[in-house]
């Protein structure tokens, strides 16, 4: 595992667009899993302007969120795919076609998540994934207790993630109570990990995702499975890891 321990959020993102350029200038058709939330924000910012000034060219990049809201029309503003239009994809010029976010409207969404999962395998597997963490150490929308082993599947969301998401609706009642998510096992099959994380609200979380054991009941701590993970952490959301880990 890598651990980058960083300043503030600007390197965050910089750090971390670094590391996926790197990954995406000799492949022909790189393959992007995206997260949404506050924490990727400054990363997206940072790929636009590498995009802009330096040439960082999209236009045959997949991408591949990992969840979406129950319930969401892409059209409306708390939609993830919203966000990503907004944060990201509007702003490049990658092909919007090219860019799969899981379908929260789908009727039969068993089978929608079985064809996302398809897609992605199509596409040959996703070589880079950007994953945030929740403060009950979720990932994607897999929140504790979920199988180390799920693929891409509904589930409902827990009281501390709505409160934790409230923050960007007007009402708390207006959150979602269900998601569709990449499982934790879609996640582990990415040839690649990239987990941002900062704030003091994430101290527990990223403490128990690096250095605690491999459990369900966090489950950022399965990516200690993974071959090729690097954490890039704020000071301020490392202040609970006790091991030397390369500071910066
Ligand atoms: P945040 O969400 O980036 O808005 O803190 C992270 C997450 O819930 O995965």
């Amino acid at each position: 595992m890598r651990v980058i321990i960083v300043k503030d959020k600007a390197e965050m993102g910089e750090m971390a667009a670094e590391i996926i350029a790197e990954g995406m200038r000799p492949k022909e058709h790189f393959v992007l899993g995206l997260a949404t939330g506050t924490t990727p924000i400054p990363l997206y910012k940072e790929l636009i302007r590498m995009h802009k000034e330096e040439g960082l060219d999209f236009s045959t990049t997949i991408t591949f969120n990992l969840d979406e809201y129950v319930g969401l029309e892409g059209t409306h503003e708390q939609s993830y795919r919203f966000f990503m239009n907004r944060e990201l994809f509007n702003h490049l010029n990658i092909n919007q076609k090219a860019t799969h976010v899981p379908d929260g409207m789908a009727d039969d969404v068993e089978m929608s998540c079985a064809e996302y999962e398809s897609m992605i395998a199509d596409c040959g597997g996703v070589d880079c994934q950007v994953l945030g963490i929740g403060s009950n150490g979720h990932i994607g929308f897999n929140e504790p207790g979920t199988s180390l082993g799920s693929r891409t599947h509904k589930t409902a969301l827990t009281e501390s993630t709505i409160r934790d998401n409230s923050r960007l609706f007007e009402k708390v009642e207006d959150v979602p109570t269900e998601a569709v998510t990449m499982g934790i096992g879609t996640i582990l099959d990415a040839e690649s990990i990239l987990l941002l994380a900062t704030g003091a609200n994430k101290v527990k979380a990223v403490a128990d995702a690096i250095e605690g054991p491999v459990t369900a009941t966090c489950p950022a701590s399965a990516l200690q499975l993974h071959p090729n993970v690097t954490f890039v952490i704020t000071e301020d959301a490392a202040t609970g890891l006790k091991l030397d880990w390369n500071r910066g």
